[in-house]
């Protein structure tokens, strides 16, 4: 692996790693921190893995700077993560905690005390459980309560702040939350689904126009999920299947946001996203965003599937298929990370790529101390190296940010995937730099 040297990823290649308030931070109901739709779905039963919630997590707001101390340890300049929607504002709207505002201020300041640039998100699924009450996602109102969440934000941190993410993977919040069921709200069906999309993308959207009228000079991103996507077989009905996935996984948000509006045509249901629309939303819909983030693990293979409603595709689940597999049940297969740069790089709306999260969860072991974890170094290793072939071949790719820090909360998983550099006992919060860890830091030491 002598090969990959950080130098020949260019000198303005951005490295980093990326977090989520939710995932990090507990202090669930602390200094007048209003409830979102994490805290009442996670208090629900049979939600999430073993009954687990996470109110205190990482134990971040308490300890942020331990584990600031550690990203620098690890050599990495850039530190990604999410502000808690109900943090700063308790009811969604309306009157500011200014105990909330004081502690995303104290974080943004020691990164920067400490050399490491903040990169933060500012919507990473913690929706306010009042705005749900109003019926979340799926009210039209909530554009203009993300307005002014967003400049709230921009208002308080923009003077430090200079990279933004205004949304982290809208298809997964959206699919996962308000189509299946599985994440919080916990909404299900297309009555839910397509009216959030609509008003996900026009907040999307607006959000990203607010941060540039206050803050001109800051770069402005969002982050898409994305897996590579192949047909099992050569057959047309595969290959059908497999377009039309893409279409759903890859292409739903991107698309509307890049100025070409929803890939109806691939996926007739979505003409029902029409009832949601007023005049002026298809110039409302897209941002000439500065870089787009590209969030990947996997590769998908796709079967058609003539009882799968409304797509008629379901997945060749990896688990079936004899390959590789992490802790997600999701195949580790490192191409896909380079198809994915490829064909988004293909679109000649997208200034800029940065991978902003990759990362992967694998049962590791304490054993005498150390967490010697070398198929997660190992991913990463051959995930950077894809990445290097696609930008020596040309594609616009300036970034990577590992997923993630610290061991963490994986939403409906609960803590048994753990994804992190670093090792964390939930009993005792006890960190341990895990082997991936400290590889990373032999690579980026300057
Ligand atoms: C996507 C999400 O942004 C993050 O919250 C999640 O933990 C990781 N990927 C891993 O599933």
């Amino acid at each position: 692996m002598d090969y990959l040297n950080k130098l020949l990823f260019g000198k303005d290649f951005k490295w980093g790693v990326s977090t989520a308030a939710f995932q990090i931070e507990g202090a669930c109901d602390a200094d007048g921190k209003g409830k979102s739709i994490w805290d009442t779905f996670t208090a629900q039963k049979g939600k999430i893995f073993s009954g687990q919630t996470a109110g205190i997590a990482c134990d971040f707001y308490n300890n942020y700077k331990a584990d600031i101390d550690l990203i620098k340890k690890l050599n990495i300049p850039n530190f990604r993560f999410s502000i808690s929607w109900t943090r700063v504002l308790p009811n969604g709207t309306g009157e500011i905690n200014q105990a909330g505002i004081d502690y995303y201020n104290q974080v943004i300041d020691y990164c920067l005390s400490q050399g490491i640039e903040p990169w933060v998100t500012i919507y990473h699924w913690d929706l306010p459980q009042v705005l749900e009450d109003q019926g979340g996602w799926t009210n039209r109102k909530v554009v203009d309560w993300f307005i002014s969440y967003t400049a709230i934000c921009a208002q308080h941190f923009g003077d430090r702040v200079k990279y933004w993410m205004v949304m982290n993977e809208p298809s997964v919040f959206s699919g996962a939350g308000y189509f299946f069921g599985i994440h919080a709200p916990g909404r299900t069906g297309l009555k839910n689904f397509l009216p959030a999309i609509h008003h996900i993308v026009l907040s999307l959207a607006a959000g990203a126009k607010k941060l540039r009228e206050l803050l001109p000079e800051a770069e402005i991103g969002t982050t898409f999920s994305c897996s590579h996507i192949e047909p099992r077989s050569d057959s047309k009905r595969d290959i059908k299947a497999a377009n039309v996935a893409d279409a759903l996984v890859n292409r739903l948000f991107i698309e509307p946001v890049l100025g070409l509006g929803y890939p109806m045509s691939e996926i007739p249901v979505l003409k029902g996203l029409e009832k949601y629309f007023q005049p002026g939303d298809e110039q409302n819909m897209s941002f000439d965003f500065d870089f787009i983030g590209l969030q990947n693990y996997t590769r998908e293979i796709i079967k058609y599937s003539f009882f799968t409603p409304y797509i008629q595709a379901s997945q060749v689940k990896a688990k079936d298929r004899n390959v590789p597999i992490t802790a997600m049940g999701w195949e580790v297969y490192p191409p896909a990370i380079y198809h994915v740069i490829k064909k988004f790089d293909a679109y000649p709306q997208i200034r800029k790529i940065l991978i902003t999260e990759n990362g992967a969860a694998f049962p590791d072991q304490v054993i005498e101390g150390e967490v010697d974890d070398l198929r997660r170094a190992e991913y990463l290793q051959t995930h950077l190296q894809q990445i290097l072939k696609a930008k020596q071949e040309g594609c616009k790719v300036d970034g990577y940010f590992v997923w993630t820090l610290t061991d963490n909360f994986e939403w409906a998983e609960g803590y048994h995937p753990r994804f992190g550099l670093i090792y964390v006992d939930f009993d005792t919060q006890e960190r341990i730099v895990k082997s991936s860890g400290k590889w990373l830091a032999g690579f980026l030491k300057e």
